[in-house]
C-alpha cells in the first residue's frame, strides 16, 4: 500500500512507513535536505492538505507549536494518508539526483593521516551526484548508516572516494573502517544525499574553509570548479590540529602549479610550524579585507562552521552565497 505525497505538480508513491523525504528524493523530487537525522531542520515543509506520522521528530527541531500549524520534518515524517506539502524554500539550480541503493566493492583502504583512512569504492553501476553531497553507508551488523562525503567529482561517478576519521570506540571507525573492513569487501550505501553543493551557477571567486575531514566535499567542490573553469580564484583553508593530520599536500600543491587562481593553506591550530598556524577562520579573515562577490563554502565540526559563517558576514559576504555543511563525530 501506498500514498501519493504531491508537492507543486510533482507527485511520487510514499509507503506508510517510509519518510517522505527519502520517497521524494528517490522520485527525483527536490526537497532541502542536510542531515535526514531530524537534527537540523533543512527539510522542514508545510503540510497542506492530509495528515503525517512525525515519528521521532526531535521538539527542538519542530515544536508542538510548528507540529499544530501544519509543520512536519520531511526526513521524519510518514504519510498517513494522500499528502500535499509545500517547501519553505525554493527549488536549488542545478540537477536533482535521484536518491537510490547502490552496492559497491572497497577497492582501496589507505591511511592517509594521524586516524584518518581514504577508502575507494568501486560502485556496481554509477552515482549520479553533484559535488559537495554525501551517501549514507551502511555499517555491517549494526543496522545503523554513517554519512559520508564523496571527496571525488562528480565525472568520476563509478568509483567512489571517502575520508574517514577514527572515533575511539566507535561502531563504523574502529568497529568497521579501522579493524574488518579489506579491499574487496561489499558496501551498501544510500545516496546522493544534502544540499552542501557547487553552485552551478556561479562563477566568480571562492573561498572554502574545511576542518579536519571536512576536507573530502571541498576537494570534490574545488577540483569541480577548476575542471569546469581552470582559471577561477578558489582558496581553499584546511585546518587540523598537527601537521600529523594534514593529508593530500601534495596533490593540493600540484593543483596550486596547474592553476593559477588556486591558493591552497594548510593551518595548524595546536602547532607551530613553518606554515600557518591559529585557527581557519582567523587565518581567512587575516587574509581578506573583503570577500564581496565572493562564495563561501564550509564544512567540519560545528563551531569552526558557526565561527566562519562569522567571519564571512563580517567580511561582507552575500548571506546566500555562504553554503554550509555541519558535522559531528559518529563513531
Ligand atoms: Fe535535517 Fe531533516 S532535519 S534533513
Amino acid at each position: 500500500m501506498t500514498f501519493t505525497v504531491s508537492v507543486g505538480t510533482d507527485s511520487v508513491e510514499c509507503r506508510p512507513d517510509q519518510p517522505i523525504l527519502d520517497a521524494l528524493l528517490r522520485g527525483s523530487v527536490w526537497m532541502p535536505n542536510s542531515c535526514n537525522q531530524g537534527t537540523c531542520g533543512t527539510c522542514k515543509l508545510r503540510v497542506v492538505s492530509g495528515s503525517v506520522d512525525h515519528g521521532r521528530s526531535p521538539e527542538n527541531t519542530l515544536s508542538p507549536a510548528e507540529r499544530e500549524q501544519g509543520f512536519a520534518l520531511a526526513c521524519q515524517a510518514t504519510p498517513c494518508s494522500d499528502t500535499v506539502v509545500e517547501r519553505l524554500d525554493a527549488s536549488p539550480a542545478g540537477d536533482v539526483h535521484a536518491l537510490r541503493d547502490v552496492v559497491g566493492t572497497v577497492s582501496a583502504i589507505e591511511d592517509v593521516a594521524r586516524d584518518t583512512r581514504r577508502v575507494l569504492v568501486t560502485l556496481d553501476s554509477p552515482l549520479e551526484f553533484s559535488a559537495g553531497q554525501y551517501v549514507e553507508l551502511r555499517v555491517p551488523g549494526t543496522g545503523h548508516g554513517r554519512q559520508y562525503s564523496m571527496a571525488n567529482t562528480p565525472g568520476e561517478s563509478k568509483q567512489l572516494e571517502f575520508h574517514i576519521r577514527r572515533q575511539p570506540g566507535g561502531a563504523a571507525t574502529d568497529g568497521w573502517v579501522f579493524s574488518s573492513m579489506s579491499v574487496g569487501e561489499r558496501v551498501d550505501m544510500v545516496g546522493p544525499l544534502g544540499d552542501f553543493r557547487l553552485d552551478p551557477e556561479d562563477e566568480g571567486p571562492m573561498i572554502l574553509l574545511g576542518g579536519g575531514t571536512g576536507l573530502a566535499p571541498l576537494k570534490s567542490i574545488t577540483r569541480q570548479a577548476l575542471t569546469k573553469e581552470p582559471d577561477r580564484a578558489v582558496h581553499l583553508y584546511h585546518g587540523v590540529r598537527g601537521e600529523a593530520d594534514l593529508y593530500d599536500v601534495d596533490l593540493l600543491r600540484e593543483w596550486e602549479r596547474a592553476h593559477p587562481g588556486f591558493r591552497y593553506v594548510p593551518c595548524l591550530s595546536d602547532e607551530a610550524w613553518s606554515g600557518r598556524s591559529g585557527y581557519v577562520t582567523d587565518a581567512f579573515v587575516e587574509d581578506f579585507d573583503t570577500c564581496r562577490g565572493h562564495s563561501g563554502y564550509l564544512c567540519g565540526p560545528p563551531a569552526m562552521v558557526d565561527a566562519g559563517i562569522k567571519a564571512f558576514k563580517r567580511r561582507r559576504m552575500a548571506p546566500r552565497r555562504i553554503f554550509r555543511e555541519k558535522f559531528t563525530p559518529a563513531g
